[in-house]
């Protein structure tokens, strides 16, 4: 019963998709809950689509089959069988009812998908995980997405050991039962696939607040947690509320049952499941208090709430036809919660930093042997779908056909879109054609981006003609072959962009005849086109794709001087910023290369001069003062020395600490230490975050004063952003203080599970020649587990993803030990080992000795009996 499901099985493809023969009209659920064996019973009233033929086939997996009945007669056994993956019963009609019941094993269920355990067996809840095939795991059913249902589910359990029963939907009835029992009854009004299915059941504390939609209904919101959690979950109430309030106001949307439970567990894979009235949230993504949460955390906080909370329509009301358009609703979800946090926070800062999230997770994944387009052709296992290119791309491309129809036009877009398919599964083309028809535009053209794997490049070269004071620009695309794809297409990408005078200022734009005023969009279609500026009195510096209105990657033969001037004057925040990105790329090439010093002293000059203007945004600055990372800087090598780059990183940060200079950089830190307090508001976080930035910079310069500094931070630290700042700097550069800090720590938050991830996490990316052993003393710590995939993350993931020189050790000691412990959690949960071991991404290209070291250890794995799917298929690609 426990057999792998054959890691070699055939891919499963778009192409093949056809709807379903059978289908569930209502479903009544009934669950005998504990927590080592659950019972479900379940009662389907089936539909069959009279074109089909096919026999009745139901997925279940790790079910053990108690008794099977069809329209109320019991099922003899010639009647039924099993087959890979499910079951198969002779006999059921159109409106016949089949009624299952079967025993699941909660506390055995390490993968984390379907009904287990969170917690102790002694304290800890049941909840379930559906998406993207959990319920298989639950019950006997037709577990895809285009079937869609009317649920009753009913949950009976020991009231003492499960005095909290939740299920998605409207609540229908509670009652006691004889024996110390009781019951619960939900129902939902509103068909939905089996992936949004939820129940939580055990001891939970709650907050509640009621709240109106702005069409009237009276809305009970309420979130749960563990008792000694329950107190950091105030900031996601607020946090709610203003999703809520943002949804209704920005595209209309209003929520649609009577309660909407919002659930905490410290045991999730991912970060938050939108199951319809009943979210569920790894408590990294929920709970928030100043002593053990970062700014940011604060921030993915508001953002995570967000994002599940718009799913109630961009998924559940309008879910997806199959898996294939996964990120129809998460591109789509991904977009809307970007645009909320702009409104909440600072739109630049956002933009900022959902570009260089871009960058540092899809674009590698895009350009490597993942590969795969927004909407893949063929997967093995949907669990490894749910990425960068799919959330991040997808939703790059959803802003792409925003910034085409313009806000009212794309307003009028989406409402059409949830109009004509709400309570439908709906595809990527049915997207395009409601944004398309609201607004008589054909966006058929932009499809092509969805099938389509690889970042396309973007060459621009303008040419000024001074006597017929013309601006000639050309752009180019190209997409390199990958993928399976050995010859790309042209895709329609906007570049929006403005001209700049040498004075810093913009010049009008004059296109074909049209006046616009500074800044216009143009798209370009084909391989290769060219756009004359007319009128145009000097020579002038572009500022291209703004607001990165393309995830394309910009090639652009500008000066130094020229990235110098829009890294100083252009009132674009976003693409001010990149301007000191290009223009750090340039730098660290120059060092490499020991050329171009221009182009070193061009960024440091600029920097520091713009350390010095008061008025720039201390956040805006505290970016500014950060190069592209490592990863970033490695995409760009044809041959990789991670050890390399990250010594030419720190050189290049320690040429713009002695070009802005220690003096500075100290009567800076002192400055705004002196402001510290605890509040959240933007002008406090931006302060934090500067400070830090400067901490860094003269710990490269100064590291005895920057370690002073970080020593009194962490003892008066009013909040947990400055406290874990300050452990940074110690640990990184001061032996003694840096292991007391650490110790002191550890005992200061040994109850507190989040802010132990962050000291796992900030250990397992110190550099250097120690991180090995350093990882391995850590894996030691009674604290460590590899059950908890918080955990594992916070120590094996950070280690491999975010500590480059230990992970990428010369003698490959770092890959075989990761390789060991992907194949230990593979048997505990698949879907983790199968993230994780993306890490390898991008092992082609590491120079020959860790390229060797590395290949040895993934064949090695690969050839290992008894991975799981996920691991089989992840490891297959990237061997191929
Ligand atoms: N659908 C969830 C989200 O984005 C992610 C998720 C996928 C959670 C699969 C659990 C399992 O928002
Ligand atoms: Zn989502």
């Amino acid at each position: 019963m426990n057999a792998r499901p054959d890691a070699a099985s055939l891919p499963i493809r778009l192409a093949d998709y056809r709807a379903p023969a059978w289908r569930v009209e209502r479903v009544e659920l009934d669950f005998e809950l504990g927590i080592d064996a659950t019972e479900v019973t379940a009662k389907l009233l089936l539909r069959r689509d009279p074109a089909q033929h096919a026999p009745l086939r139901l997925d279940g997996e790790n079910l053990e089959l108690l008794a099977i009945a069809l329209d109320g007669q019991p099922l003899p056994a010639t009647a039924y069988r099993t087959i890979e993956g499910g079951l198969e019963v002779d006999g059921a009609r159109d409106g016949s009812v089949l009624e299952t019941r079967v025993r699941v094993l909660p506390a055995a269920n390490t993968a984390l998908e379907g009904l287990y355990l969170s917690g102790p067996r002694e304290t800890g809840f049941l909840l379930t995980q559906c998406e993207a095939q959990g319920f298989r795991h639950i019950t006997y059913f037709p577990d895809r997405p285009d079937v869609q249902s009317s649920y009753t589910v009913t949950l009976r359990a020991d009231r003492a050991r499960f005095p909290v029963l939740l299920a998605g939907g409207n609540p229908d009835g509670a009652g006691e039962l004889p024996g110390g029992r009781h019951w619960a009854r939900f129902a939902d009004p509103h068909p939905r696939p089996s992936y949004l299915f939820a129940l939580v059941a055990g001891r939970l504390e709650k907050i509640e607040r009621d709240y109106r939609t702005a069409d009237g209904r009276d809305v009970q919101l309420k979130i749960w947690a563990e008792a000694d959690a329950i107190a950091s979950c105030h900031y996601a109430m607020d946090a709610l509320e203003r999703s809520m309030r943002w949804d209704e106001q920005a595209y209309g949307r209003n929520y649609d049952l009577d309660v909407f439970h919002v659930v905490a567990t410290h045991d999730f894979n991912m970060g938050a499941m939108e199951n319809k009235g009943l979210n569920i949230f790894n408590t990294k993504c929920l709970l928030a208090d100043p002593d053990s949460s970062t700014d940011d955390e604060y921030r993915r906080v508001e953002a995570v709430v967000a994002h599940e909370y718009f799913h109630n329509w961009s998924g559940n009301r309008v879910t997806c036809r199959d898996w294939f358009q996964l990120s129809l609703k998460e591109g789509f979800t991904v977009f809307r919660e970007q645009s909320f946090s702009a409104d909440m926070n600072s739109a630049p800062l956002k933009r900022i930093e959902d570009v260089a999230l871009l960058r540092r997770a899809q674009f590698p994944e895009d350009a490597g042997p993942l590969a795969h387009p927004v909407r893949p052709a063929e997967y093995r296992e949907i669990n490894n779908f749910y990425t960068a290119t799919v959330y991040e791309k997808g939703a790059e491309l959803v802003r792409m056909l925003a910034g085409r129809l313009g806000a009212e036009g794309f307003r009028r877009g989406t409402d059409l879109y949830f109009s004509r398919n709400d309570g439908r599964a709906a595809t990527i083309e049915d997207f395009l054609a409601a944004l398309g028809e609201a607004n008589g535009i054909d966006l058929t053209p932009y499809l092509a981006w969805y099938g389509q794997a690889g970042t396309p490049r973007l060459k621009a070269h303008g040419e000024y003609d001074a006597a017929r004071r013309e601006y000639a620009l050309t752009l180019a695309q190209y997409t390199p072959p990958g993928a399976g794809q050995p010859h790309k297409q042209a895709l329609p990408i906007p570049v929006k962009l403005a001209l700049f005078g040498a004075d810093g200022r913009m010049l009008p734009l004059h296109l074909d005849g049209q006046t616009a005023a500074t800044e216009a969009v143009v798209v370009l279609t084909e391989a290769e086109q060219h756009f004359v500026f007319r009128d145009v009195a000097e020579r002038p510096v572009p500022s291209l794709l703004r607001g990165f209105s393309a995830p394309v990657i910009l090639e652009c033969d500008y000066t130094p001087a020229e990235l110098a001037l829009l890294l100083g004057h252009d009132p674009d925040g976003f693409n001010r910023w990149e301007a000191g990105q290009q223009l750090a790329l340039r730098a660290c090439d120059a060092l490499r290369d020991d050329a171009d010093p221009q182009a070193v002293a061009a960024w440091c000059d600029a920097l520091a001069a713009l350390f010095d203007d008061a008025q720039l945004d201390a956040a805006l600055l505290a970016d500014l003062l950060t190069p592209p990372g490592e990863i970033e800087l490695a995409e760009r090598e044809s041959v990789v020395d991670p050890a390399r780059i990250h010594a030419l990183r720190q050189q290049l940060q320690r040429r713009l600490a002695a070009r802005i200079g220690g003096g500075k950089l100290d009567a800076r830190y002192r400055a705004l230490a002196a402001q510290s307090t605890a509040a959240l508001d933007a002008a406090s976080q931006a302060s934090r975050r500067l400070k830090q930035r400067v901490l860094h910079l003269l710990a490269l310069l100064d590291p005895a004063s920057a370690c002073d500094h970080a020593a009194t931070q962490y003892r008066d630290a009013p909040g947990m952003t400055d406290r874990l700042g300050a452990l940074a700097v110690l640990a990184r550069h001061d032996g003694v203080r840096g292991t007391e800090s650490l110790a002191h720590y550890r005992a200061r938050y040994a109850n507190d599970p989040l802010a132990l991830d962050k000291w796992f996490a900030l250990q397992a990316q110190l550099p250097g020649e120690g991180a090995l052993a350093r990882v391995q003393a850590l894996e030691a710590d009674p604290a460590f587990t590899l059950k908890n995939p918080n955990r594992a993350r916070a120590l094996l993931g950070t280690f491999a993803s975010g500590n480059p020189t230990g992970f990428h050790r010369a003698d490959g000691a770092g890959y075989r030990l990761y390789a060991e412990r992907l194949l230990a959690l593979d048997a505990l949960n698949p879907q983790i080992a199968a993230r994780l071991a993306t890490a390898f991404n991008g092992w082609q290209r590491l120079e020959p000795r860790r390229r060797e070291a590395a290949h040895a250890v993934l064949a090695t794995l690969s050839a290992h009996d008894g991975l799981s799917r996920n691991l089989a298929e992840i490891l297959g690609n990237m061997l191929k």
